[in-house]
């Protein structure tokens, strides 16, 4: 655990506005993020999962390895996340390119650590749009930010069809996190 540290310090200071955050999420927030998940959950799809503390959550509400794939920009993130979760897949990519892991309408849920407030709204559009291809009908992602404000801005959410609700907020992080699961407005 040390390690994870160590590296999420080491990313964040080469790659600041990538990684945009100055330690891994906690294990509360984890579990928040994993709510409801289970053996019977189905596919699931992980953006910027860093040095895995979500993962870790995602696998410990029993979703099994082989049916969780991870989507990780960082070259050292990608490898230390492939060392650490015997059978889950790894890809080292940018999570715009979902579509080319997983059959468009085939995931159950999408979970993103990415700092999708600090991207450019084209950058956010491609993501949500990979995001919204490969989940299946009645498919959600989950995404958790640490402001008040919601992590899209409304403009994009409207322009892709999209609805954010906000769930639990998790005091234990730093800083504290809410998480918001978003889904289809056709959906809601
Ligand atoms: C705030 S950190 C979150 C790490 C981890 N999920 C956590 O909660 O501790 C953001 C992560 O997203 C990754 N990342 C940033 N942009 C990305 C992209 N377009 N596709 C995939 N990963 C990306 C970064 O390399 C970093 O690992």
């Amino acid at each position: 655990m040390a390690h994870d540290f160590i590296l999420f310090a080491r990313e964040f200071l080469a790659t600041p506005f990538q990684v945009a955050a100055v330690s891994p999420s906690s294990r509360y927030l984890a579990r928040a993020m994993a709510a409801g998940f289970g053996a019977q959950t189905g596919p699931v799809v992980e953006f910027g999962p860093g040095t895995g503390q979500l993962t870790r959550g995602i696998l410990a509400a029993g979703v099994p390895p082989q049916d969780l794939t991870l989507i990780e920009m960082s070259a050292d993130f990608a490898r230390h996340l492939a060392s650490e979760f015997a059978g889950v897949t790894v890809h080292r990519a940018g999570a715009q390119e979902a579509p080319s892991f997983a059959p468009a309408g085939s995931v159950a849920a999408v979970v993103s650590g990415l700092p999708l407030l600090s991207m450019p709204d084209p950058v956010v559009e491609a993501i949500l749009t990979a995001a919204f291809t490969v989940l299946r009908k009645g498919g959600e992602m989950r995404q958790f930010t640490y402001g008040s404000k919601p992590p899209i801005a409304p403009r994009i959410m409207e322009k892709l069809g999209l609805f954010a609700m906000k769930s639990s907020k998790v005091w234990l992080n730093v800083p504290p996190a809410r998480v918001y699961i978003i889904k289809r407005a056709s959906e809601i």
